[in-house]
């Protein structure tokens, strides 16, 4: 059990550089077996997330080791194509493990991924375009064995762009015979970092500027060093965080072109954004307006992962927001939560909408997922007395330091590991 204590009232200030993205390291360090060579990344966030997929590289056979930000993989000797269900269930984006294990074996056994709480989760559209490949695969009582002869460039259209379907069937596609055009793919930024890695593997990638991916085999390099880029979704947590407390930070590293839809919407509510390439400079007013209606679309659009935080900074926004969940089915998990510090927020489907309170009183509330717990601490900055945040490890999942940073911006978060006696 981990325990966040967050005394409210203190606006943020000053300045943080912000750590490497998750989203992009997970697909990249399954990438890294796609062909056998030597990889070192650099800016790698210190996460339990990062540290089970690498626990699954040395399941494979591979060595892989870490020093601070420096993560290094060496594939050459990968030695098995099953991962061990314990490691599986540990976290959901093992599945990209899927495409990269075939591409590098010919074959992948593993178990589906943890039921995960935003939703349903199927891999439906995953599977799917894997069989259009050449892959046949077997789904039996939880596990799914995926085994091809001969992978096959194909014209594939996805119905939904789908983040996990994209990089899993850009990973298999790179060991494909042929062309493999791929269109209605996700444009993540994610998506993006992952193609420049296996660019720098020596795979031949082209995405046009109407979203579709060709993807034409490559010729494997020896030696790859790759920089994780900047987190999009921890910047926006920092720039709800400022918003939620009226304060005024400066972000380093942040890249504001890849958080426009959630800079667009504090702006809208009463924040100043000045930015260049370098730094991203948000100054908020002590209260914030409400901001109408918001959908979270695939982006551009406005992320599902930051509906939360941007949901926390408006507790206390003078007027109504209704912010209207589109990618995953069960994402208002935090709202019991926050309503426990006096937030007014009523569910409708999968609408919620938030009428601003005058004040939000500390209370003890239970992390329910990754940016659903975040949005909670976001919410402790702002509420009258000590919050307290019960977390099974959902939020150290995605942030690194997240108390430490907070710290240097001013406000007072501590957190804290407690033995587990299981
Ligand atoms: C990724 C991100 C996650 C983010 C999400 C949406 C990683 C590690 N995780 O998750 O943080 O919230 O994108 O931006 O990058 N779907 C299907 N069938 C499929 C695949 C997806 O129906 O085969 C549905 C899902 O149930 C969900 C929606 O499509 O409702 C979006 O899922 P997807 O884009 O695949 O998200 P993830 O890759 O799981």
């Amino acid at each position: 059990m981990e325990l966040w204590q967050i005394r409210g009232g203190r606006r943020l200030h000053g300045g943080c550089t912000v750590q490497g993205s998750k989203n992009a390291t997970l697909p990249i360090l399954a990438a890294s077996i796609v062909c056998p060579c030597r990889v070192e990344l650099q800016n790698v966030p210190q996460l339990s997330d990062v540290d089970t997929a690498l626990e699954i590289l040395r399941a494979l056979g591979c060595r892989a080791g870490r020093e601070g930000e420096r993560v290094w993989i060496d594939s050459r000797t990968l030695s098995s194509a099953a991962i061990p269900h314990r490691l599986m269930e540990k976290m959901r984006s093992s599945v990209f493990f899927l495409g990269a294990l075939t591409a590098r074996c010919g074959e992948a056994q593993l178990s589906l991924p943890g039921g995960c709480q935003l939703g349903k989760r199927p891999i439906d559209l995953h599977l799917a375009a894997m069989r259009q490949l050449g892959c046949e695969i077997e789904e039996e009582g939880g596990s799914i064995l995926c085994r091809s002869r001969f992978l096959h460039g194909c014209e594939l259209t996805l119905p939904f762009p789908s983040v996990g379907a994209t990089e899993n069937i850009i990973l298999t596609a790179c060991a494909a015979q042929g062309e493999t055009v791929l269109h209605g793919a996700a444009r993540e930024p994610e998506i993006t970092a992952l193609c420049r890695f296996l660019r720098a593997m020596g795979a031949d990638i082209v995405i046009e500027a109407s979203g579709t991916v060709h993807i034409r085999g490559m010729s494997a390099r020896e030696h790859v060093r790759f920089v994780i880029p900047p987190d999009r979704i921890v910047a926006s947590t920092l720039c709800c965080a400022a918003a939620a407390s009226g304060g005024d930070i400066v972000l380093r590293g942040a890249d504001p072109t890849e958080i426009s839809a959630v800079l667009y919407f504090l702006k809208a509510a009463g924040c100043a954004i000045i930015h260049n390439k370098r730094m991203l400079r948000l100054r908020a007013p002590r209260r914030l307006h409400a901001v109408g209606e918001l959908c979270t679309a695939p982006y551009p659009g406005f992320p599902t992962d930051a509906q939360p935080l941007l949901m926390a900074a408006l507790l206390r926004a003078e007027g109504t927001t209704r912010i209207t969940e589109t990618i995953f089915e069960n994402r208002f998990r935090q709202v019991p939560q926050l309503r426990r510090l006096g937030a007014d927020i009523a569910v409708r489907g999968r609408t919620a909408e938030i009428c601003g309170v005058e004040r939000l009183f500390a209370s003890e509330l239970t992390a329910t997922d990754l940016r659903g717990g975040a949005s909670m601490v976001l919410a402790g900055l702002c509420a009258e007395g000590e919050t307290v945040v019960c977390d099974t490890g959902h939020i150290t999942r995605g942030y690194d330091g997240l108390d430490r940073v907070l710290r240097g911006l001013g406000a007072d978060v501590t957190w804290k590991a407690l033995p587990s006696y299981h």
